[in-house]
C-alpha cells in the first residue's frame, strides 16, 4: 500500500506581495518535501491557497481604496503567479473565497456547535465611536503587554504573542486614531478549556516527532491554562455564521483559514482522513497549527496532522525584512526571464531557518552558489560527462557492475537523507545531500582517471561508469531542490528516459545503464561574480 500524506504551506494573508521571508517560512521547505515523497512513491497531495479573510485584506484594500473583492482577487493571481515562478509544486493553488469553503467552514463549524465545544458570552468588546463599528484584531493596535513593541489585537508581530483585544495596552484605532470605548458584544468561543486534556495528550504523542521548538510552544500555552477563544468577529468580509442572530457577523479568520487545507484538499477529490498531515508554516504561525487548529480538529472529531513543521525567522543583512524601508530580498521582479530561479532555490533552502533564525545575506548567496552548487554539484557533473566524452567519446560499455565501495553508498546516503526529510530536517538533508557530492569528486580525485587513460582503460571505464552511476543518484537527490536544472542535466548530457524527479526513483532500485552513451558537456550554470551579484540584487531589491 502506497503512503499517503497531505502537504500543506501556510495560506498567505493577501495584503502584500510575498518575499524571500515568506518563502523560506513554508512554500520553499513545504515544496522540497512535497518533491521528495512524490519521488519516494508516496502518494503526494500537496495544497496551499490565499488566505483572503480577516483584517489584513480588508485593511490593505481599504489604504489603497479599493473594493476588498477587486483587491483579492488581483493579489491572489499575482501571488499565484509567484509560487508557479519559484518553481512551488503545488497540486492546487486555491482560494478561501471560494463557495466551496464557506460550505466547508459552515460544514465544520456545525459539527462542533452540536458536539458541545461553543459557548455564547456576551463581552466587552472595543467599539469606535469614531468609526462607527467594533474594531476586531488589526483594526485596533496599541502596545504587547508582553514585549512592549506596537502590536495588533490579534498578534504581537515583534514577540509572536498572541493577543485578544482586552490584553493592548493604550488601544487605538488604525483608521480614525481614536481610543476605542468598551461596549458589549454577543460572540462564539470555541471552548479550548474542555479540549485542553485531549490537545496536550495529543501533543505529548509528538514529542519525538515536533521539533523542539513547536513542541515547547505548544506546551507552553497548555501549561498556562488555554481559555476560551473567540472564533466571530463583528464584520461582513469573512465566512457566515450559520446561526440565527449572528446576521452580520463572520468567523474569525484564524477559525476559517486552517479549514481551507480541507477545501482544498477536497476538491482534488482527496480524503482528509485517510491521510498522513504534514503542516509547513512561519514562526509566528505555530501556536495557531499546535494549539488553535488542532482544538478544532479535536472539536469536530477530524484527524490531527502527523507533524507540524515551524520554521524561525529569516533577516536580511541582519536586520527585519521591511519593504518601505527596501530591507530585504523582494518578489516583485520575480519574473524577470534572466534569473536563475535554481540558483535562488538552492541558496533559500541552504539558509532555512529551521532550528534558530537565520540571515539572507547576498555574499553569502555569491559563496555559497558557486562553491557548493557550482564548485561541488556541478562540478562533479562537469567532470563525469567531459571524462566519458574525452576518453570514451561519449559512451560507456561494461559487461558487468564494478564493485567500487562507493558503489554501495547510493542507498544508504538516499535512505538517511529521507529520514531526515520526514522528521522535517531539510537542511540537514540538504548537507547530506552535498556530502555526497563531494563523495563523488573525492572518488574522482583518488582514482585519477588522467594516470588510468594512459596505463589501464578498462580500469578507467569501470571508474567512470561509477562516476556516472552517482551522478544519476545525485540527480535524483537535488531535485527536489533543483529541478529544472537537474532535468536538463539527465535529459541533455545524461540522455537518460524519463525525468529525475519520477515516481519511486528515490529508492534507486536501477542502477546507470552498463552500455549507454552519453550528451556533450554543457555547465549547467554560469558563475556569480561580482558584477552578476550587482546585477541580481538590483533585480531582487
Ligand atoms: O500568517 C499568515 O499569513 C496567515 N494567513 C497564515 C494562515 S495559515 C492557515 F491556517 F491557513
Ligand atoms: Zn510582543
Amino acid at each position: 500500500m502506497k503512503k499517503k500524506v497531505l502537504i500543506t504551506s501556510a495560506l498567505p494573508y493577501i495584503n502584500n506581495i510575498p518575499h524571500m521571508g515568506h518563502m523560506v517560512g513554508c512554500h520553499l521547505p513545504a515544496d522540497i518535501f512535497a518533491r521528495y515523497c512524490r519521488q519516494k512513491g508516496y502518494d503526494v497531495t500537496f495544497v496551499g491557497g490565499s488566505d483572503e479573510h480577516g483584517t489584513p485584506s480588508v485593511i490593505a484594500a481599504g489604504k489603497e481604496d479599493k473594493n476588498i473583492k477587486d483587491f483579492v482577487d488581483n493579489l491572489h493571481e499575482i501571488h499565484k503567479k509567484i509560487y508557479e515562478r519559484m518553481n512551488i509544486s503545488y497540486d492546487i493553488y486555491s482560494r478561501t473565497s471560494d463557495e466551496e469553503h464557506f460550505d466547508m467552514t459552515q460544514e465544520i463549524f456545525l459539527d462542533i456547535y452540536n458536539s458541545g465545544y461553543v459557548v455564547e458570552k456576551e463581552e466587552e468588546l472595543y467599539y469606535s465611536e469614531e468609526d462607527k463599528m467594533f474594531l476586531p484584531d488589526r483594526f485596533l493596535i496599541g502596545e504587547c503587554p508582553s514585549c512592549r513593541s506596537e502590536a495588533n489585537s490579534d498578534q504581537c508581530e515583534s514577540c509572536g504573542k498572541v493577543l485578544s483585544s482586552k490584553e493592548l495596552v493604550n488601544p487605538k484605532s488604525i483608521l480614525s486614531g481614536s481610543t476605542p470605548v468598551l461596549r458589549k458584544s454577543t460572540h462564539l468561543y470555541l471552548d479550548l478549556a474542555k479540549i485542553s486534556s485531549k490537545l496536550d495528550e495529543w501533543l505529548e504523542s509528538k514529542r519525538d516527532i515536533f521539533k523542539k521548538n513547536v513542541y515547547s510552544e505548544a506546551k507552553k500555552w497548555i501549561k498556562e491554562g488555554l481559555r476560551a477563544r473567540s472564533i466571530t468577529r463583528d464584520m461582513s468580509w469573512g465566512v457566515p455564521v450559520p446561526l440565527d442572530g449572528y446576521e452580520g457577523k463572520v468567523f474569525y479568520v484564524w477559525f476559517d483559514a486552517p479549514i481551507g487545507y480541507m477545501t482544498f484538499a477536497k476538491k482534488l477529490g482527496v480524503n482528509w482522513e485517510d491521510r498522513e498531515i504534514f503542516h509547513f508554516l512561519g514562526k509566528d504561525n505555530i501556536p495557531f497549527h499546535t494549539v488553535f487548529w488542532p482544538s478544532i480538529l479535536i472539536a469536530a472529531n477530524r484527524k490531527l496532522p502527523y507533524n507540524v513543521v515551524g520554521y524561525n525567522y529569516l533577516t536580511f543583512e541582519g536586520e527585519k525584512f521591511s519593504k518601505s524601508k527596501s530591507i530585504g530580498v523582494f518578489c516583485t521582479n520575480i519574473h524577470d526571464e534572466s534569473l536563475d530561479i535554481d540558483m535562488l532555490r538552492f541558496y533559500l533552502a541552504s539558509c532555512l531557518p529551521e532550528s534558530k533564525d537565520s540571515d539572507f545575506r547576498w555574499k553569502e548567496f555569491r559563496q555559497v552558489v558557486n562553491s557548493q552548487l557550482i564548485g561541488n554539484v556541478a562540478n562533479f557533473f562537469n567532470r563525469t560527462v567531459s571524462m566519458i566524452n574525452k576518453y570514451f567519446d561519449g559512451e560507456i560499455s561494461l559487461s558487468e557492475m564494478p564493485s567500487y565501495p562507493i558503489l554501495s553508498e547510493k542507498k544508504i546516503f538516499s535512505n538517511d537523507i529521507g529520514i531526515l526529510f520526514e522528521k522535517g530536517e531539510i537542511r540537514a538533508g540538504i548537507k547530506k545531500i552535498l556530502e555526497f557530492s563531494s563523495l563523488g569528486n573525492s572518488f574522482i580525485d583518488s582514482k585519477e582517471p588522467w594516470n588510468l587513460a594512459k596505463t589501464d582503460k578498462k580500469e578507467l571505464s569501470k571508474v567512470l561508469y561509477s562516476c556516472l552511476d552517482h551522478a544519476r543518484t545525485l540527480a535524483i537527490l537535488m531535485s527536489p531542490i533543483v529541478p529544472d536544472k537537474m532535468a536538463t542535466f539527465w535529459k541533455d548530457q545524461l540522455l537518460l528516459t524519463d525525468v529525475p524527479s519520477k515516481p519511486g526513483l528515490w529508492n534507486l532500485e536501477e542502477n546507470f545503464p552498463l552500455i549507454h552513451k552519453i550528451g556533450r558537456p554543457n555547465p549547467l550554470y554560469k558563475r556569480v561574480d561580482e558584477e552578476e551579484l550587482t546585477r541580481i540584487i538590483n533585480i531582487l531589491s
